[in-house]
């Protein structure tokens, strides 16, 4: 038996259906630097603030975006967690509002290397967030790249980031068009909402939506719906170099109202039932499957 299909069998055993998961939200872009940490931590302390339990997952290898955005340092990664046996509590540091966050590490890079031992803890420590929190978001690194792929393709709910520049709306197109090919994604399993970021005013947000949305449908077999859209505004980028969110250090500017907005939208539509892709226990299982995929198909 390979370990995704080891994997599978655990998740079942352990997750009957009865069992609550979490809302998984990736988010996404196709070019780097459009807003997807900023994103990602500002909603995140905005549904805490709504009263939900909510823990950032980044699972970007490159630059530590929002240990960054939140000034804090994380002691343990989910590497810790796979391979030197911490506890999910270790590794889930503690950030402004009482939102939690973990830093992917390696961890998420390693999952093809796995033991059955340190499958059966993972999924133990997933099922224990699934529990645990409320909304799981993801950053992602942004682009076309397996992984970044590989986690959309997981995921029921994506958060697609794109900006009015050029490249941002060609390489968002040249993101899904790549989804779009990949075997293990299935368009029905996952929602895709797009958030126009760095826009002049709403009306500019929605048009950009009007604009990949028109190729999209002519080209491809998914779906793309309309979030919302964030004004181009200097309070993000100061709030980036203070360390401190939007959402706290200028909660009443143009960025945090609109993020508001966002949230609000995300708690009035509830993603609908999608088969077989729940919480981030099955995200991870999902994962691993695509990732054996790959590496017997030898990418
Ligand atoms: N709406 C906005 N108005 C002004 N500045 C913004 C806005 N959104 C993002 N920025 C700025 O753009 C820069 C990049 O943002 P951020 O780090 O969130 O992007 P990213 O997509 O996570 O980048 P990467 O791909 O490198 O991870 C930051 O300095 C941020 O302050
Ligand atoms: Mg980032």
């Amino acid at each position: 038996m390979d370990q995704a299909t080891q994997l599978r069998n655990i998740i079942k055993n352990q997750a009957p259906a009865a069992r609550p998961t979490a809302r998984v939200i990736t988010v996404t872009s196709g070019k780097g630097g459009v807003g997807k940490s900023s994103l990602s931590v500002n909603l995140a302390i905005q549904l805490r603030k709504m009263g939900q339990r909510v823990v950032i997952m980044d699972a970007d290898f490159g630059l530590a975006n929002v240990e960054v955005m939140l000034g804090i340092r994380p002691k343990y990664n989910l590497a810790d967690l796979i391979f030197r046996g911490k506890e999910l509590n270790e590794i889930i540091t503690s950030g402004p509002e009482g939102i939690g966050f973990i830093s992917g590490g390696s961890g998420i890079q390693e999952l093809t290397k796995l033991t059955k031992d340190q499958i059966m803890y993972l999924t133990r420590s997933l099922c224990e967030l699934d529990e645990y929190v409320d909304v799981i978001i993801i950053d992602t690194g942004a682009g076309i790249a397996d992984s970044v792929l590989e986690f959309v393709a997981a995921s029921s709910e994506v958060l697609l980031v794109v900006t009015p520049e050029p490249t941002s709306i060609t390489d968002a197109y040249a993101l899904l068009k790549t989804l779009d090919k990949k075997a293990d994604f299935l368009a029905d399993n996952t929602v895709i909402k797009m958030v126009s970021n760095r826009v002049g005013t709403l009306q500019e947000g929605r048009e950009l939506f009007d604009k990949l949305s028109v190729v999209v449908n002519k080209f491809l077999n998914i779906k793309l719906d309309f979030l919302g859209a964030i004004p181009q505004d200097a309070s993000l980028s100061k709030a980036v170099i203070q360390q401190k969110p939007v959402m706290i250090g200028y909660p009443n500017s143009q960025a945090a109202r609109s993020i508001y907005e966002l949230a609000v939208m995300l708690n009035d539509n509830t993603v609908v039932e999608q088969r077989d892709k729940k919480g981030i226990t099955v995200l991870f299982s999902n994962l691993i499957r695509a990732k054996f995929a790959n590496k017997n198909r030898g990418d």
